[in-house]
């Protein structure tokens, strides 16, 4: 039988660690402080940032919500950024994405202070990340590596095929698994033959925004499967090809419409040696990582 890596757990167990350093700095004199910005109202952005608010609150994280209108222009959003950039309270930036079309988030991610970048989205932080230097990482990707070193299982030597090449998951996920020596294959919607990459993989990691995409067949007996997906699954015919025989998500999907896939196909689990459900897999962790990424900034500023 595959083990369930419990992200939920996991990420407890971090948050817990993040709390006693929140402490530890409160005793020098030290509160870590997050800024949030969300613009306009894109519901499960809303849903994001409330829970990463609270979250603050629950580690004694200082948090500022920020909800500028949907109408907010690229520049009234970067005297915004450097208004924070320059608050010594203020240790971490974070700009929930996506932004209104009409905003440049390029330009918006680079103003932000290379060490109020939570996020990791910062070329810099990008930079330092590809060349091993210390960095802050991208939280998804910084989850993946947490999941699988307190889980116990080997990245060193292993080969790690990871599916999907965004900025903000593929290619730090890259990054850091070669940086923790991996043998890394990033494979991405151009991939000829993806079925036989995929089918080498030690550790396969899923982040291609498709659901169910990766199939039983393209996985091989033993891997351990990280999905970072996050997929609604709305249709009938959808949720037969997913789930069909599953009474509790049955249940689910007749009273709201609706249940979550990953990216990879649930039967697929069953060939692996572990694997992170989806949901309580990866995306609990990512807002652990943000916890953590806010109070190594603010020791980084300090020189702590
Ligand atoms: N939108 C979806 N995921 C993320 C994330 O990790 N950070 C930010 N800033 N926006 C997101």
């Amino acid at each position: 039988m595959p083990v369930v890596l419990d992200g939920t757990a996991i990420a407890a167990q971090i948050q817990q660690e993040v709390a006693l350093s929140v402490a530890a700095l409160a005793a020098r004199g030290v509160r870590p402080g997050l800024a949030v910005i969300l613009v306009g109202h894109v519901p499960a952005s809303e849903i994001y940032v409330r829970s990463k608010v609270k979250t603050c609150e629950e580690l004694g994280i200082h948090s500022e919500l920020i909800t500028p209108p949907e109408s907010i222009t690229t520049e009234e959003m970067l005297a915004l950024v450097d208004s924070l950039n320059q608050r010594d309270q203020i240790d971490g930036i974070l700009i929930q994405l996506p932004l209104p079309a009409h905003v440049d988030t390029k330009r918006l991610l680079d103003a932000v202070l290379p060490e109020k970048d939570v996020d990791g989205f910062h070329p810099v932080n990008a930079g330092r990340l590809q060349s091993g230097r210390p960095s802050l990482a991208p939280c998804t990707p910084a989850g993946v590596i947490e999941i699988l070193q307190r889980s116990a299982i080997p990245i060193s030597g292993a080969h790690a095929v990871v599916v999907g090449r965004s900025d903000i998951v593929g290619k730090p996920a890259a990054a850091l698994l070669l940086n923790h020596n991996a043998t890394v294959t990033l494979c991405h919607s151009k991939t000829r033959d993806l079925a036989t990459l995929t089918r080498q993989a030690d550790i396969l990691v899923a982040a291609i925004g498709r659901p169910g995409f990766i199939t039983p067949e393209m996985v091989r007996h033993g891997a351990t499967l990280i999905d970072v997906g996050i997929n609604r699954v709305t249709t009938r015919a959808d949720f037969d090809r997913f789930f069909a025989g599953d009474a509790k998500r049955e249940e689910a999907f007749t009273r709201r419409g609706s249940v979550i896939v990953g990216d990879i196909h649930p039967h697929a689990f069953a060939v692996s040696r572990a694997y992170t459900p989806v949901p309580g897999g990866v995306g609990k962790l990512t807002i652990a990582m943000l916890m953590a990424n806010t109070v190594q900034a603010a020791r980084l500023r300090r020189g702590l």
